[in-house]
C-alpha cells in the first residue's frame, strides 16, 4: 500500500527518463525498497515547503547573478511578459525590440497589450543604440534588449539612454545566461532580466525561466503576474498592502522537478563558460582569416558565452559562399532547420499583418493607438544585411581541445577556398 503521493514508482520513472539500463534500475528499485525510509518528494509544491528546490535555485541563481531576486518561472516567454506587466506596461505604451531576437521576445509585447516598435542591430549583432534613439517617442516605455547568440549589448550606453528618457530596460538574456558585460551579469544592468531555461539553452530545466530584478516593488508585481493564486503572499488573501500589489495574473510557477535539475544545471555554468571562452580563444589565435573576413567586433568579448563566435565577411557574396558549403553556419540562407526562420523581423508576419487571436485586433486596432508604426518584409535592410553577411562558428562544452584546434585548421582551409 503506498503510503505517499509520489514514491519510488515516480522516482524509477525519473530514472528510466535518464536512460539507465534495466538492469541498472532493477537493482536501484531493490536497493531503495529495502531502505527502512520510502522516498518521498511530497506533493511537487514550491509554497509552504521548507524544502523547496524552487525557493532554492532561486537563492543560488540570484546569488550567482549578483542581484537581488531571482524568480523561476516556467518559460523565457512568461519571464519576458510577466516582466513587462511588472513594470506596468499596457495598451498605448510602445516598446522598442530588435529586428534580430527570437520571436518570443516581440510576441511578449503583444500579449502585454502594448505595441512593438522594431529597430535595426548593429555590427555587433546588438541592438543598434542609435536606432534606440531615433525610435523614442513620447509612447515609448520600455526597451527589450537581446543578448543574442550569448553575446553581449553595449549595457553602459543602453542603461545611459534609458535613464535619460525614463525608460524601462527589460535584458531578454534567454540565450546568454551566463555572460557579461563589462563584469557584471547579463540580466542584471536593466530593471529586469529573463533568462530562458528551454531545452536549447546554455543551462536549462527542459521547459522553465527566471526573472532577475533589484526592484523590491517590481519584484513583488512579477511575483503577483507570475501566481494570480498568490501562494507567494505572505499572508495569501489578505487586503493589499501596498497599491499596485493585486492584479488579475497567470500561472506560471516551475515545478520542483525542473528546479531541481536546475540546481544541478546551475552547478555547471561556470564550467560550460569558461570551457567554452576558451575554444573560443582558440579559434580566434589559430584561424587564419583571408582578406574580407574578421571576427565581429563585439561590445564585450570578454563577457561573451562562448558557444557561438561570429565573423563578419565583408560582402554578402563570400558570406554566402561559405554558408553554402557549411564552412561556417548562420541565417544567411534566411533558414536554420529547413524553414523560415523567427529569428528575424522579415519573417514575423503575425507583426507585418497585423495577425491577432481574435478579430478585434488588440492591441494594434485599440483608441489608445494612434500612430502605428506599420512594417513590411523590406522595413530592416540593414539588419538584413548584417545577417547576410555573418557566419556563426559554434562551440560545445562536450567537445575536446584536440577536436576544436582540427576544427579551426578545417576552418582555415575552407574559408581559403571558398
Ligand atoms: C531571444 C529569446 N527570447 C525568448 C525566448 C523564449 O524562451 P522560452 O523558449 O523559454 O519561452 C527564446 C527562446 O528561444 C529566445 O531565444
Amino acid at each position: 500500500m503506498q503510503s505517499c503521493k509520489y514514491g519510488l514508482d515516480e522516482l524509477m520513472e525519473l530514472v528510466d527518463l535518464f536512460n539507465v539500463s534495466t538492469k541498472n534500475q532493477a537493482k536501484i528499485r531493490a536497493l531503495l525498497a529495502e531502505e527502512e525510509t520510502q522516498p518521498d518528494a511530497g506533493v511537487f509544491f514550491r509554497y509552504y515547503n521548507p524544502r523547496s528546490k524552487t525557493v532554492e535555485f532561486e537563492r543560488a541563481f540570484a546569488a550567482r547573478m549578483g542581484c537581488r531576486h531571482a524568480l523561476a518561472v516556467n518559460s523565457g516567454t512568461s519571464a519576458l511578459i510577466a516582466s513587462l506587466v511588472a513594470a506596468g506596461i499596457g495598451p498605448g505604451d510602445e516598446v522598442i525590440v530588435p529586428a534580430y531576437t527570437f520571436f518570443a521576445s516581440v510576441s511578449a509585447v503583444v500579449v502585454s497589450k502594448a505595441v512593438p516598435v522594431i529597430v535595426d542591430i548593429n555590427d555587433s549583432l546588438a541592438i543598434s543604440p542609435e536606432a534606440i534613439e531615433k525610435a523614442i517617442t513620447p509612447k515609448t516605455k520600455a526597451i527589450i534588449v537581446v543578448h543574442m547568440l550569448g553575446l553581449n549589448c553595449d549595457m553602459e550606453r543602453i542603461m545611459e539612454i534609458a535613464r535619460r528618457h525614463h525608460l524601462i530596460v527589460v535584458e531578454d538574456t534567454a540565450q546568454a545566461c551566463g555572460g557579461q558585460f563589462h563584469g557584471k551579469s547579463l540580466g542584471t544592468w536593466g530593471d529586469f532580466g529573463c533568462i530562458s531555461l528551454d531545452a536549447y539553452k546554455v543551462i536549462g530545466t527542459g521547459e522553465g525561466g527566471m526573472i532577475l530584478a533589484n526592484d523590491d516593488f517590481m519584484f513583488m508585481r512579477a511575483q503577483s503576474y507570475h501566481d494570480t493564486a498568490a501562494c507567494w503572499r505572505p499572508d495569501r488573501f489578505g487586503k493589499e498592502r501596498v497599491e499596485g500589489e493585486l492584479f488579475c495574473g497567470e500561472n506560471y510557477r516551475m515545478c520542483e522537478l525542473e528546479a531541481a535539475i536546475g540546481l544541478a544545471q546551475l552547478r555547471k555554468l561556470d564550467w560550460i563558460i569558461s570551457t567554452c571562452r576558451h575554444y573560443c580563444d582558440i579559434f580566434r589565435n589559430t584561424v587564419k582569416l583571408p582578406e574580407g573576413v574578421h571576427w565581429t567586433k563585439l561590445n564585450d568579448a570578454d563577457g561573451i558565452c562562448g558557444y557561438a563566435l561570429p565573423l563578419s565577411f565583408d560582402d554578402q557574396e563570400f558570406s554566402l559562399r561559405a554558408q553554402k558549403a557549411k564552412i561556417v553556419g548562420g541565417n544567411a540562407l534566411n533558414t536554420t532547420r529547413g524553414a523560415r526562420d523567427w529569428h528575424m523581423a522579415w519573417n514575423w508576419e503575425h507583426i507585418t499583418e497585423l495577425k491577432t487571436a481574435t478579430s478585434e485586433g488588440c492591441p494594434f486596432k485599440c483608441p489608445m493607438v494612434q500612430d502605428l508604426k506599420r512594417y513590411n518584409k523590406d522595413s530592416w535592410p540593414v539588419t538584413k544585411d548584417i545577417i547576410i553577411r555573418t557566419g556563426i562558428v559554434s562551440i560545445s562544452q562536450f567537445e575536446t581541445e584536440t577536436a576544436i584546434l582540427e576544427r579551426a585548421k578545417a576552418l582555415s582551409e575552407g574559408l581559403a577556398n571558398c
